[in-house]
């Protein structure tokens, strides 16, 4: 059950097993990857590039702790249905309008689970002709089989759960949470 300082408004009565990250973790740690990622990238033209849905409330926040110009643009893959079991099936949706050819693009993903999404996405970009090429994750359950590229700047090695929150959904419901926690 989660504390009593949670809004239970929020969830409509839905239960959910604990919090994993609050909010105060989760601004600590962004703020600190948005250092990391100014140091990083010294020269150059900058594109992150948000995946989603699920990567929408970290990126916002994330751009906002990166000190030197940059450009967001976004990806939309679906690669699961309803339930909490990955298909392996990534479509992608929607396709950057920006031009890719000679920048730094930085990936932005909620969650590194079996890896299939970031697999196919990787290869797809590669195409374009980046400068450089690299992958910021909030989370990673460190399960994948084979990762074309892991993560080059990463929130928390998470536990291997269903996550809710933050921009994760299950069944689109949840993203709202301010925090992350487990569902079951
Ligand atoms: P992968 O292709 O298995 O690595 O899955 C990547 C995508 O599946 C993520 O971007 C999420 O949208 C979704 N996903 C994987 N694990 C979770 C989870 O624990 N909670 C919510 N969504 C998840
Ligand atoms: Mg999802």
């Amino acid at each position: 059950m989660l504390s009593g300082t949670r809004s239970s408004k929020q969830l409509g009565g839905q239960k959910l097993a604990s919090v994993v990250y609050d909010e105060v973790t989760i601004a600590t740690r962004v703020r600190e990857l948005g250092r990391e990622i100014t140091d990083a990238y010294p020269d150059g033209e900058l594109l992150v590039l948000g995946l989603l849905k699920g990567s929408f409330i970290f990126l916002s926040d994330l751009v906002r702790r990166i000190d030197r110009p940059l450009q967001v643009d976004f990806l939309v893959a679906a690669s699961y249905g309803a339930g909490t079991v990955s298909s392996g099936n990534v479509r992608l949706l929607y396709d950057p309008e920006t031009q890719l050819e000679g920048k730094h693009i930085l990936l932005v993903e909620d969650i590194i689970d079996t890896g299939k999404t970031l697999n196919r996405l990787i290869a797809l970009l590669k195409e374009r002709k980046p400068r450089t090429l690299e992958i910021c994750a909030l989370l990673h359950k460190h399960i994948a089989d084979h990762l074309e590229k892991d993560a080059a700047f990463l929130g928390f090695d998470a536990p291997k759960l269903f996550l809710v929150g933050y921009g994760l959904d299950h069944a689109e419901n949840f993203r709202h949470l301010p925090y992350i926690a487990s569902l079951t």
